[in-house]
């Protein structure tokens, strides 16, 4: 090969890495432009949606002696207690670059389940899901951020019913299963699942399937569990179903007495 050869193949080289370069600088340039304006539209959205979760708090402290009267107490409890999430979340979208302050306690895994079962069996019914609970029988303990499991829970629990074509008869069941040192939490449905490639991008920030997804919820699910020391593996066959498996440290004795 000649001097002027080599010469003119370096060059080809270095241009194609310049191009290479030049091309992910502009991808990540839309990118930070494109998460720039999400943000301004979250803050937006945060604001118009705190008012009308503040009127809907009141009414809801309005009715909750009546409720308590019929034994229904329960109920206005989990709204309040949801709306003041929902608030927390607004929230911490708005300071997605400094995370809000955990507060971690002991958590008991089935008596969580149970609160999420409360939460959904009337919005399964009315979409034709069966939503069923295996609870391990040796009542596991985590200590995380109590908030931040529900949150998590509540995604996927979405995210099922989201799936499931409410023609069919449509499964969802959640269980607690002590593997170990670790609990795991599983979410499993009989919904569309996904094919694999899209498996490998579910925890891609605003991944989305959908018309109306924002892509965040599993990923901010995902940021959660890893900072609890956790980690959430997914299996999904299209057209079968999908399984979630979170699995978290049971809690010590030494934090469980803290
Ligand atoms: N249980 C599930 N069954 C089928 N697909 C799912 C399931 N959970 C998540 N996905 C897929 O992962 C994508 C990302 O989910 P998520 O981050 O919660 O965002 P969103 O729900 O806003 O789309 C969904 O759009 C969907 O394609
Ligand atoms: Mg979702």
């Amino acid at each position: 090969m000649s001097e002027n050869q080599l010469m003119n193949m370096q060059t080809d080289e270095c241009k194609n890495s310049y191009e290479a370069l030049r091309k992910d600088y502009d991808e990540l340039v839309l990118k930070s432009a494109y998460h720039e304006q999400i943000g301004t539209l979250a803050a937006g959205i945060a604001h118009e949606i705190r008012n009308p979760l503040t009127t809907v708090k009141g009414f809801l402290q309005l009715i909750q002696p009546f409720l308590a009267q019929i034994e229904k107490e329960e109920y206005a409890k989990i709204a309040l207690k949801e709306i003041d999430r929902a608030n927390e979340i607004l929230y911490e979208f708005l300071n997605a670059v400094k995370p809000s302050s955990r507060v971690s306690t002991s958590i008991d895994v089935n008596h969580l389940l149970r609160e999420i079962e409360l939460l959904y069996e009337s919005e399964a019914k009315l979409r034709n899901i069966i939503l069923t609970i295996k609870y391990d029988t040796e009542n596991p303990f985590i200590y995380m951020d109590e908030k931040q499991l529900k949150q998590v829970l509540i995604n996927m629990i979405k995210n099922s019913i989201e799936a499931i074509d409410s023609r069919h008869q449509g499964r969802i069941e959640l269980s607690s299963e002590i593997s170990g040192k670790y609990v795991n939490i599983i979410i499993k449905d009989n919904g569309c699942g996904l094919p694999e490639d899209a498996v490998q991008s579910i925890f891609t920030p605003f991944f989305t399937t959908k018309s109306e997804g924002t892509g965040l919820g599993l990923p901010i699910c995902k940021k959660i569990i890893d900072e609890s020391g956790g980690q959430i593996n997914i299996s999904s066959r299209l057209g079968e179903g999908t399984m979630i498996k979170i699995e978290l440290p049971l809690c010590t004795e030494f934090k469980l007495n803290a």
